[in-house]
């Protein structure tokens, strides 16, 4: 060990100086390839590197991740074992997937965190949040994403959120900020009233020294709980009993009900766009059900349902893995990348011809012998819910189109007005959803840009927000989001951008300028945060960092997003050891396996809007998929 401690001294001063503690406590292997991703990083090149290089590089990063940056909020698991023959089926609140943890991913359990807590209880209100909203963050005018992302992709990542993440407050706590003179004039609200996060003890002091936490009221697991909710009683409600199906509207869309509210799996501050995905998704479905009654009319009603949750989850969580994300990060690398999490590096005709040959590298995560949860119960992250704060991604009005027509160039469809976002939001959202329908709703945000994760974009109508209760019904006063959003993670200790760089083994920044290239920005970044740039929030910092070539989000968020990419599949038994025809079905699993993008479901339900408004697959790669990239 000395002679090795001796060889490695001189590589003291390569490495930078923030990752010396870390460097120390690695394995002998894990130095090794810390300083092969420290080399590349130093360089600034991993992104411009030859496909297969690339996706090494990302794998080593994504194993020290997997090391270094887990850790288990709350009680270890004890050694209860359940058997997963007793639950061939996705329960409701997502208890019973883990056999060793029974509890893991179920709804109401601790957030997990890729960094411990850094208590701010000091500086929480240091800068002022509603400054920094207003100084950085507040929207001048709307910057769009070009021809990279359309507006159901922003509908489709907030139906997501909808599925794993929201945290649980305290209503004996409430919290009032009032904007700071200097900025009071440009605040629509002088001040706002807010609930705490409910944080709750844990009793893990010697583990690892997280004292406490924050609930998560979603089961995290890839469930599709956004469509069959997060307890057994919602679940009840959305349900017919009869063949396996779940409640909808005649008009393909969700049941609005007497007060206003729609009954979906979790209708918290929806929007006409995400309420959209919920329907299309239940009608989805009930089409599964359809087809398995078909090919095994013995199946009963509850036989159907619990299949067809599981086909419905995969085909969500596949096309979430390789059609949406593949527009978010949109360069070759990342689509082999995604590709090799679902398929394999082998790819999916050797796949489909041969099953899966036993090695994740080769044939994917998806269908892999067992779970795999790196020693760390499976939950989703704080600081994965820090990197997909993405409200600027919705834009102010939504462009309706008329589709009464014929298409267009590019299938394009005519304008016929522009509706602002606030008349799409909750109870007065599902109203004016029904008068404009299904088609037409989606064929316009198919063909409008959504807002780009970037400074001064955030939408000013959600600075005076009315947010909603669980149950969708709207809440007395309103919010400044923005403002909210800089507390929430300040309150539940997430590192701020330097820390949290320095975390994630990324190298932090030393002065504005390592930031952004934009004057503007610097000079509000030092108005702001003075010189000091470790006081930089998170939220900020993932906004002004400069974006690597083809990527919607900043290097420091995809960080997250590939380690809790993967982890979202393989921690999951049922994609992994149970994803076969036993627990799916033969028909189930091929339903899954012959879906590959979110446009193969719009088919299956609208075909006439489908090929008469949506581009057809391009051979060339980056315009393959025409779902979610934008549809002109
Ligand atoms: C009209 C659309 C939307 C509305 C009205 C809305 C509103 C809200 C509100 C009121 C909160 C709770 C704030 C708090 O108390 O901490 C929230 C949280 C959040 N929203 Fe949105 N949102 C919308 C769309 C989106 C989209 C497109 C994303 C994209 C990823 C997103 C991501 C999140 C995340 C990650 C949280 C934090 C959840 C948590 O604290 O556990 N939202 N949103």
């Amino acid at each position: 060990m000395a002679f090795f401690s001796i060889l490695l001294k001189p590589l003291q001063s390569f490495i930078h100086k923030d990752f010396h503690d870390v460097f120390q406590r690695m394995t002998l292997l894990d130095k090794f390839l810390f300083l092969v991703v420290h080399l590349v990083d130093k360089l600034g090149i991993w992104h411009k590197l030859p496909v297969f290089m690339g996706l090494t590089y990302l794998l080593i990063r994504r194993h020290l991740h997997q090391e270094y940056n887990l850790f288990n909020v709350g009680k270890k698991p004890v050694s209860v074992r359940s058997e997963p023959a007793d639950f061939p089926f996705r329960t409701a609140d997502g208890k019973f997937n883990d056999p060793f943890n029974e509890g893991a991913g179920c709804a109401g359990t601790f957030f997990g965190r890729n960094i411990p807590p850094f208590d701010q209880t000091h500086t929480l209100t240091r800068p002022d949040p509603m400054l920094v909203a207003t100084k950085l963050l507040a929207r001048k005018r709307f910057i769009d994403t070009g021809k990279q992302f359309n507006l159901i992709a922003a509908s489709w990542i907030q139906f997501m959120i909808h599925d794993w993440v929201d945290h649980v407050e305290d209503f004996e706590h409430q919290i009032e900020l009032r904007a700071p003179k200097e900025v009071a004039s440009e605040c629509p609200l002088k001040s706002f009233k807010f609930y705490k996060s409910k944080e709750i003890k844990t009793d893990n002091y010697g583990h690892n020294g997280i004292k406490s936490g924050y609930l998560n009221r979603r089961t995290p697991w890839w469930d599709g709980s956004a469509i069959y909710g997060n307890d057994k009683e919602r679940q009840q409600k959305l349900r017919t009993f009869k063949d396996g199906k779940l409640k909808i509207s005649g008009d393909g869309l969700l049941i609005v009900n007497e007060d206003g509210t729609v009954s979906s799996g979790d209708v918290r501050n929806i929007w006409a766009g995400l309420s959209a995905l919920q329907a299309l998704f239940v009608k989805e479905h009930n089409l599964i059900c359809d087809a398995l009654k078909k090919e095994y009319p013995k199946l009963e009603d509850e036989e159907l349902y619990r299949h067809a949750r599981l086909v419905t989850s995969a085909v969500i969580a596949k096309i979430h893995t390789i059609d949406w994300t593949v527009e978010l990060l949109k360069t070759n690398m990342l689509l082999a990348g995604m590709r090799a999490n679902w398929y394999g590096l082998l790819a999916k005709k050797i796949r489909d011809r041969f099953g899966h040959s036993g090695v994740t590298f080769l044939s994917g995560i998806v269908g892999s012998r067992k779970p795999v949860d790196h020693g760390v119960p499976y939950s989703l992250t704080e600081e994965f819910v820090s990197v997909y704060r993405m409200h600027p991604l919705l834009p102010d009005k939504l462009l309706l189109r008329n589709i009464n027509g014929a298409p267009g160039p590019n299938k394009s469809a005519p304008l016929a007005k522009e509706i602002d976002m606030v008349e799409l939001i909750g109870t007065k959202g599902s109203e004016n959803m029904s008068k404009i329908g299904f088609t037409r709703l989606m064929v316009s945000m198919g063909h409008q840009a959504c807002g780009a994760l970037e400074l001064w974009n955030y939408p000013m109508w959600l600075r005076s927000l009315i947010s909603q209760n669980v149950d969708g019904t709207d809440r007395p006063d309103p919010v400044d989001l923005p403002s909210l959003e800089i507390y929430r993670d300040r309150e539940r200790s997430v590192a701020r951008y330097n820390d949290f760089r320095r975390a994630l083994l990324l190298i932090p920044i030393s002065k504005w300028e390592d930031l952004t290239d934009d004057k503007e920005a610097v000079e509000t970044l030092s108005q702001v945060y003075g010189d000091d740039v470790e006081e930089l929030d998170i939220l900020v910092g993932l906004m002004a960092e400069k974006k690597i070539k083809g990527f919607a989000i900043s290097e420091t968020a995809f960080i997250i997003f590939l380690l809790m990419a993967t982890r979202r599949l393989e921690a999951d038994r049922f994609f992994t050891s149970d994803f076969n025809e036993e627990v799916y079905t033969k028909k189930g699993l091929e339903w899954v396996n012959t879906t590959e993008s979110l446009k193969d479901v719009l088919n299956r339900h609208y075909p006439e809007m489908s090929s008469k408004w949506i581009l057809r697959r391009s051979r060339k790669r980056h315009t393959l998929r025409r779902g979610l990239g934008l549809l002109e």
